[in-house]
């Protein structure tokens, strides 16, 4: 058996959540590779609404084992405000659940660090979660982190310290003080009390060698599907670069995220909103400044899941999907939010850019290019509802004339369609 992936190929939150839970039933393992609590995947069904951060979005299918990869990163606080969640709702959570030794945890002074780094950064702040994501991944390659293996040490609290000594350093040089800093709402010190007891709890998880787990999965036959956080115009080689987040988002980051070797990636599914969306900051080159973008954001509820800030909207971008999709070497196409374009007479679709007046021949190194003009084909839209019995058939003939110029552009087809947030509002071909 082979590894099959589900990432973003926009800037993160495309409808990842609700897209991992629909496939999970199809799989004996879900998998997160990168990121942390950046993360926000929303997953809809009975009238339910859950947003996961740090679990992976296979939870809610029983038979289904999660794993917490080793590329992961860990707040254990926010971890377990989620399992709290999950169990009120009458799940186990801790059943399905396995989580990598070799995953890297967020201290609390991580998060001071992400707060100081992006308040010196002034007027070029990446517009950060502040979930301690930037300082974590550096900790990491510095060759400094603490892992969740480490917490059954003798010597935890020691290795703790002493890294939040190291923090401390860089906290106070730009005047934070612990005494007033508060997390969540949260002043310091009791955060800091609240993850002492989150990693004690953590104890009583399945802690375990996750890539040696995964490999012996697909060796006995058993079905693999890894679930990317963000998106690829937010990986940290590819994105838009230093708006982006710290971690590779893009399918080669299954191989370090999880250990498995290239040669056991199967199926890439690559999924995109019928529009763009960036939260943050960070150029964006076919964002709406109108009333246009306004009722993109009001019509497809575009605010934050992790922060609730309003996201940035604006047209489908086929260049910067048409370059994520060779990165990832992606194999079907999902498009998401179908139905929050209902309600547009005409719909435009960036297909190329012009750089002062030429126009440019690959995907731009910089997006944020004075003069860097966007190229715009205008398509008729289908100004109608997509009812619940709607099938791939019966899809109004201006969304199937959409689905084709989009498939004919990137040359993939799209073979799965969401027409709402609801497990149930999806059309596989
Ligand atoms: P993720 O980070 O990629 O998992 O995406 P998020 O959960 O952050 O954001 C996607 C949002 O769109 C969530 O609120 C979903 O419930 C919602 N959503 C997902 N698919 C659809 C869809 O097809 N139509 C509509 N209207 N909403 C959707
Ligand atoms: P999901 O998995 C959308 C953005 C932040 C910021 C930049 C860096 O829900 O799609 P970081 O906290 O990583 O230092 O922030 O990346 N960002 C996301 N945007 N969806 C996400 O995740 C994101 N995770 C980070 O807004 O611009
Ligand atoms: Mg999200």
């Amino acid at each position: 058996m082979k590894v099959d992936v589900i990432l973003g190929l926009q800037w993160g939150d495309e409808g990842k959540g609700k897209i991992v839970d629909v496939f999970s039933p199809r799989y004996d393992v879900v998998a997160r590779f990168q990121g942390g609590p950046n993360a926000g995947h929303t997953i809809e069904f009975d009238g339910k609404k859950f947003v996961l951060h740090t679990i992976p979005s296979g939870i809610f299918h029983r038979y289904s084992m999660n794993v917490i990869g080793n590329g992961v990163i860990i707040d254990p606080v926010i971890m377990f405000r989620e399992i709290d969640k999950l169990r009120e709702a009458g799940m186990k959570p801790e059943e399905n659940l396995l989580i990598a030794n070799r995953a890297h945890l967020i201290l609390p002074t991580h998060r001071i660090l992400d707060a100081a780094y992006e308040s010196a950064k002034k007027e070029a702040k990446i517009g950060s979660t502040l979930k301690g994501i930037g300082p974590t991944y550096t900790d990491k390659y510095a060759r400094n982190g603490i892992r969740v293996g480490n917490i059954c040490y003798p010597g935890f609290r020691k290795m703790y310290d002493g890294l939040k000594e190291l923090h401390m350093k860089t906290v106070n040089s730009y005047g934070f003080d612990l005494a007033t800093f508060t997390l969540d709402g949260i002043p310091y010190n009791e955060y800091e009390a609240m993850w002492f007891e989150a990693i004690e709890k953590m104890k009583d998880l399945k802690v375990v060698d996750a890539e040696v787990f995964i490999n012996k999965s697909l060796a006995e036959g058993r079905s693999v599907l890894a679930e990317g956080a963000q998106g690829t115009m937010l990986d940290v080689d590819f994105g838009s670069y230093p708006f982006v987040t710290s971690s590779s988002t893009v399918a080669a980051g299954v191989c370090t995220g999880l250990g498995v070797s290239p040669h056991n990636i199967g199926k890439v599914f690559g999924v995109f909103k019928a529009y763009c969306t960036r939260v943050g900051s960070g150029p964006f080159p076919t964002e709406l400044h109108n009333e246009t973008g306004n009722k993109l954001r009001e019509g497809g509820r575009e605010f934050g899941s992790t922060t609730g800030r309003p996201r940035r909207c604006g047209w489908l971008d086929l260049p910067a999907l048409r370059y994520a999709i060779m990165l990832n070497g992606v194999d079907s196409l999902i498009m998401m939010k179908a139905d929050v374009l209902n309600p547009f007479e005409k719909i435009s679709v960036c297909t190329s850019y012009k750089e002062s007046g030429k126009l440019l021949g690959s995907y731009p190194f910089e997006l944020s290019l004075e003069g860097l003009e966007p190229q715009y084909t205008e398509m008729e839209g289908w100004n109608t509802a997509l009812g619940s019995n709607t099938s791939m058939e019966s899809l109004p003939a201006p969304l199937k004339d959409y689905i084709k110029f989009i498939e004919k552009f990137v040359e993939l087809p799209v073979d799965t369609l969401s027409f709402g947030p609801d497990r149930l509002q999806t059309l596989q071909t």
